[in-house]
């Protein structure tokens, strides 16, 4: 049996039948949206084999299973990131059960630099694109034609417009921006933040994209968010560390929260 079917023997035996609509990952400092659904089960990820062993600070590690507005959502609070073990495809599996549970639609989130002045720390921004500055793929030794997946609307355009009609009908202000990848865990040095600029970045993170190519290679549609927890390096004088990602994080969790209830609530298959 495959790690996946493993999966979603433990989460059938736990939820008895219960199919997501929405799958979605929780990053730095939104993990308490996790408290705000009507849980139908609540997994750890030590009994699905496959799932990412969180490690940072922040990252609980379980999959909630219940109802956000009457919608039924899957909720990973918690992720891994290339920069922990080195690989790139240390969220395979999480995705490939999503898609294997019958989730419709994914919503990513992350922390991340903004390098736009406008969209200072304690915002929120939409991703409309990504540049994958790391120069791996999750799909390093995937098989078959499929592989070659286009990433040509990686950031479905419907599922971004329902984004936007919910963040004005809830006041919420949403930037938007390109990300990009960056592997980390350390963080950028003011000439690559000025390199990012000229490239067409407005947000750079560590995280999301590798998930965002392994949702497009199982034909998920999704969009993702970024909280901004900081100006990107050389911007500002405070300096960089997790510590800051973490506390600013909670400046914009209300904002997200009102956002993605708004926006899970409203929610319709994508086409
Ligand atoms: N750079 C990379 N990743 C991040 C940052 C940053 O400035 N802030 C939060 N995650």
């Amino acid at each position: 049996m495959s790690q996946v079917d493993t999966c979603l023997a433990v989460i059938d035996q736990a939820a008895n039948g219960f199919v997501p609509q929405i799958g979605m990952v929780l990053g730095s400092g939104l993990g308490p949206f996790a408290d705000r659904v009507e849980a139908v089960a609540s997994i750890g990820f030590d009994d699905l084999p496959g799932f990412p062993q969180a490690g940072v600070g922040g990252h609980a590690g379980r999959l909630v299973l219940g109802h956000v507005g009457g919608t039924r959502v899957a909720v990973l609070q918690g992720r891994a990131h290339y920069y922990e073990q080195g690989k790139a495809d240390v969220m395979a599996v999480a995705i490939q059960t999503f898609k294997a549970m019958g989730c419709e639609a994914l919503i990513l989130t992350n922390a991340a630099g903004s390098m736009v002045t406008e969209a200072g720390p304690g915002s929120v921004m939409l991703l409309t694109d990504h540049i994958n500055m790391t120069g791996v793929s999750p799909l390093f030794g995937a098989q078959g034609n499929q592989r070659f997946v286009d990433m040509t609307q990686a950031y479905h355009h419907g599922m971004n417009d329902a984004m936007r009609s919910a963040a004005k009908a809830n006041k919420v202000t949403l930037h938007e921006g390109v990300y990009a990848w960056m592997c980390g865990p350390h963080f950028e040095t003011p000439a690559e933040i000025r390199a990012l600029k000229i490239l067409g970045a407005q947000a750079v993170g560590m995280s999301t994209v590798p998930e965002v190519i392994l949702a497009r290679h199982q034909g998920l549609p999704l969009c993702a968010l970024s909280i901004v927890t900081n100006y990107a390096a050389g911007m500002s004088p405070t300096p960089l560390s997790h510590e800051q990602t973490m506390e600013y994080a909670k400046m914009a969790t209300d904002a997200v929260e009102r956002l993605l209830h708004a926006f899970i609530k409203a929610f319709e298959t994508p086409t």
